[in-house]
C-alpha cells in the first residue's frame, strides 16, 4: 500500500494509464463527480458510476447497484475501480473491489481532509446496515493511494475542518512535538499549507498499520477518542443533529481526556492544555445531551469486553494506553459532569 504527492490532473491520470487495466471506472458521489471528476477527467474515456453522497449510500442497496453496473458493463478481474471521494466513497469503493469477481484492483483518490488523512489509507472497507456503522467490511488495502490537495478547494469549510479532527488525533498520539508546535498558535491550516500536515498523519498510520494490518493489537490506538466520538455521533444523528464525523471525534477526545484523567492516567495540566487547543478548534457543545442514549451505544461498540468499555486512552503527549477497561460509572459521571458545572453557574 503506498501514497504518492500529485500536483495536476495530467499527473494524475497518467499514474491511472500506468496500471494498464482492461478498463477503468470512476467511482464518485454527487458532489464529487460535479467538482472533481468534470472538471479534470471528463475529456478522458474513464467511465463512472454516481452514487448519491451522505452516509446512507454506504448500504447493501448501493453496493448491489455498483456490482451491477461493473457486471453489465463487462468488468473483468483486470478492472480498475478509481474511488474518488470522501471516506463514503473510499469505504464502499474498496469492499466493492474487494468481493466484486473475489476481488479486483482499486485506488483511492480521497477529496475530503478527513479521507487523505485516515479512510483512504489502510485497508478498511465497509458497508453500514441500517444504521449500524461499518458493521459490514474487509481489509482490502488499495493498490496506490493519489493525494492531490487541489481538490479540497470546493470542500465545505465544515467538512475541511471536520477532516483535521484525524489529524490532531495522530499528532497527540504519535507526534508530541508537531502538537507543541501547532498548539502554540492552534488554527485550521489553509488548504495550501496542509499538505505537511496530510503527510505526518499518514506516515504515522502506516507505521501503526504495518506493524498491525488487522487490528488485532498497535492499531487499536487509532480509535483513540473514537469509542465516545462514535457513541455521540450515532446518537446525535439519530436525533436530527447534523453531527459531522470529525466534529464527534473532537468532543470524543476531549471527554476521554477528561478520563484519562479520573482515572489518574493523564496529569491535569496536560488534559487542560489538549483540551483548550481542541475547544479552539472546534467549540464543543455546552452541554451533552441524550446521556442514557450514548451509554447504550458504548456498551454496544464493538470495542468491548463485558460491561467494562475498553478504551484506548492517553497518558501524555504521544503516550497512550491500549484497551483500558473503564466502569460505565464513570464514563457517566463524567458525561454528566461534563454537562452539569455550566448548568449550575
Ligand atoms: N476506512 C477507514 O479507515 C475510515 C476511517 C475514517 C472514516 N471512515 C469513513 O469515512 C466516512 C466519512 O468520510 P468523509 O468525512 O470524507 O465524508 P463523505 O465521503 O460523506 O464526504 C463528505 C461530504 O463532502 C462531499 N465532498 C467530498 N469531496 C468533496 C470535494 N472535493 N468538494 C466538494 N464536496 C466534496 C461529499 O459529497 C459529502 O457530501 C464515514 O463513512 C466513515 O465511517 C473510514
Amino acid at each position: 500500500m503506498s501514497f504518492a504527492f500529485l500536483n495536476t490532473p495530467s499527473e494524475i491520470i497518467s499514474e491511472i494509464e500506468k496500471s494498464n487495466a482492461s478498463q477503468v471506472f470512476f467511482l464518485c458521489d454527487e458532489n464529487t463527480y460535479i467538482h472533481c471528476f468534470l472538471p479534470y477527467f471528463e475529456n478522458h474515456t474513464f467511465q463512472t458510476i454516481v452514487i448519491a453522497s451522505g452516509e446512507s449510500s454506504k448500504s447493501i442497496d448501493t453496493f448491489e447497484m455498483i456490482c451491477s453496473h461493473l457486471s453489465v458493463n463487462y468488468a473483468d478481474k483486470n478492472t480498475l475501480l478509481v474511488n474518488l471521494g470522501g471516506g463514503m466513497v473510499c469505504d464502499i469503493g474498496g469492499f466493492v473491489a474487494s468481493v466484486y469477481k473475489r476481488g479486483i484492483r482499486f485506488i483511492n483518490i480521497p477529496t475530503t481532509l478527513l479521507a487523505m488523512a485516515d479512510a483512504a489509507y489502510g485497508g478498511k472497507t465497509a458497508l453500514n446496515l441500517g444504521s449500524v456503522k461499518n458493521i459490514i467490511g474487509s481489509f482490502y488495502p488499495a493498490e496506490k493511494i493519489i493525494l492531490s490537495d487541489f481538490f479540497l478547494n470546493t470542500l465545505a469549510p465544515k467538512e475541511y475542518h471536520s477532516g483535521f479532527a484525524e489529524i490532531c488525533k495522530s499528532m497527540l498520539l504519535f507526534a508530541p512535538e508537531e502538537w507543541k508546535q501547532f498548539s502554540q498558535n492552534p488554527s485550521y491550516p489553509a488548504v495550501y499549507q496542509v499538505k505537511p500536515y496530510v503527510k505526518l498523519a499518514l506516515q504515522c498510520k502506516q507505521n501503526i498499520v504495518e506493524k498491525d494490518p488487522l487490528e488485532k493489537n498497535e492499531r487499536l490506538s487509532l480509535n483513540y477518542g473514537h469509542s465516545i466520538g462514535h457513541a455521540i455521533e450515532a446518537v446525535y444523528n439519530s436525533k436530527g443533529f447534523s453531527l459531522l464525523h470529525g466534529e464527534a471525534i473532537f468532543w470524543g477526545m476531549a471527554l476521554e481526556n477528561l478520563l484519562a484523567f479520573k482515572l489518574g492516567l493523564l496529569q491535569e495540566d496536560t488534559m487542560q492544555s489538549i483540551n483548550q487547543v481542541l475547544q479552539t478548534l472546534y467549540p464543543l457543545p455546552i452541554e451533552l445531551v441524550h446521556i442514557p442514549e450514548i451509554l447504550e451505544a458504548l456498551k454496544n461498540d464493538k470495542k468491548n469486553d463485558n460491561d467494562t468499555i475498553q478504551m484506548v486512552l492517553l497518558s501524555d503527549l504521544g503516550k497512550y494506553l491500549l484497551k483500558v477497561p473503564v466502569a460505565l460509572g464513570l464514563i457517566q459521571e463524567t458525561l454528566e459532569n461534563y454537562a452539569r458545572p455550566k448548568q449550575s453557574n
